[in-house]
C-alpha cells in the first residue's frame, strides 16, 4: 500500500505538518500547516507551507480538510493560505470556545465571538469523519490546552502537543485551561490505541543533533517516552510537570500565535489606517 502519510518539517518552530491522503488515494487533510512569521519585522510569508501545497498540487490531490490539533501558542497556522489555495474546510477540536474566551480576555478583541464560528466546524470528542474514504475519530486529548485533540485514522494517530518524542517527554501545562492531570489520563488515551499506532508529532525538537520524526509507535512511548513510561504514575507525572512548567520561558511566539490562532490564522482587523496590528499585553502573560 502507498504511504498514507507526508510529513513537512518548518525548522523555525520545529513544527511537523502533515498531509494525510483517504484509501482512495485521491482525497486528503493537511494537519497543522505552518505561516512563517518574523517577529522582529512583523513580516508573515508563505515558503514552507508553499512547499507543501506545491508537493500536493503535484499529486492532484483534493483538500476536504484543514485540521488544527490545537489553537498553538508558538506558532501561527496557514490555514487561510493554505484554504485559499487548495479549498477544503476547516475544522478544530469544540474546546476551542473555551481558549478563544480566556484569550479574547486578555487580549481585549472585542472583533471575536468566542463561539468557535470563525473555523468550518468545531469537532466534538468522539466524532468521526471520513477523508477519501478513510474512517477517522475524534479523540478529545486536553492537558496542554483546552481544545487539544487527537485525529485517529486507520493506525495513525494526529497527536498534536499531547506527546513529544520519547526523548523530549510531554507539552508543558500551564498555559490558560492546560491540566497535569488531564494531559496524564489524555496520553494514556493515546496509549490504549495499541503498541503498532503511529502517533504523529506537532512538534520534535529532537536533542542532541538527532534527525526529527515525524512519529513515533506508541510501543516506543510507552516503553522510553522520559515523562510518561508504562509504569508512570500520574502522581509521579504531575508532580514533574508541575515542578518543570515553573521554569520553563514563554514560546518566543506566544504573543502572536494566540493572537492569530484563535482567530482561525486570520490576523486582527485592520485599523482605519488599513494596517492590521498584534497586541501586547503589558505584564499580563
Ligand atoms: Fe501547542
Amino acid at each position: 500500500m502507498a504511504e498514507q502519510v507526508k510529513s513537512f518539517f518548518h525548522e523555525q518552530t520545529k513544527t511537523w505538518s502533515h498531509v494525510f491522503i483517504g484509501a482512495d488515494g485521491r482525497r486528503a487533510a493537511i494537519i497543522d500547516p505552518v505561516l512563517d512569521y518574523e517577529a522582529s519585522s512583523g513580516r508573515t510569508q508563505t515558503n514552507s507551507v508553499d512547499a507543501l501545497i506545491a508537493w500536493f498540487r503535484e499529486r492532484e490531490l483534493t483538500l476536504e480538510w484543514i485540521l488544527e490539533t490545537h489553537a498553538h501558542a508558538d506558532h501561527l497556522s496557514a490555514a487561510p493560505h493554505v484554504k485559499a489555495a487548495l479549498g477544503g474546510r476547516l475544522g478544530i477540536g469544540d474546546g476551542i470556545r473555551k481558549v478563544q474566551a480566556g484569550f479574547k480576555k486578555i487580549f481585549n478583541m472585542n472583533d471575536l465571538e468566542p463561539d468557535g464560528s470563525v473555523f468550518d466546524h468545531l469537532f466534538a470528542d468522539g466524532e468521526r469523519f471520513e477523508v477519501g474514504g478513510t474512517s477517522f475519530e475524534v479523540m478529545a486529548t486536553p492537558g496542554h490546552t483546552n481544545d487539544s485533540v487527537t485525529y485517529v485514522a486507520d493506525g495513525h494517530a494526529f497527536i498534536g502537543d499531547t506527546l513529544f518524542a520519547p526523548d523530549f517527554g510531554s507539552a508543558r501545562c500551564d498555559f490558560p485551561g492546560g491540566d497535569a492531570s488531564e494531559l496524564f489520563s489524555s496520553i494514556r488515551k493515546l496509549y490504549a490505541l495499541g503498541d503498532d499506532t503511529r502517533l504523529y508529532l506537532c512538534h520534535d525538537y529532537a536533542p542532541e543533533g538527532r534527525e526529527p520524526r515525524p512519529w513515533f509507535s506508541v510501543a516506543e512511548q510507552r516503553q522510553a517516552n522520559r515523562h510518561v513510561r508504562e509504569e508512570t504514575s500520574e502522581q509521579e507525572f504531575v508532580a514533574m510537570r508541575t515542578a518543570r512548567d515553573k521554569d520553563l520561558p514563554l514560546p518566543e511566539l506566544i504573543i502572536p500565535s494566540v493572537q492569530v490562532n484563535v482567530r482561525a490564522g486570520h490576523m486582527p482587523p485592520p485599523e482605519d489606517n488599513g494596517i492590521a496590528y498584534i497586541k501586547v499585553p503589558v505584564n499580563t502573560l
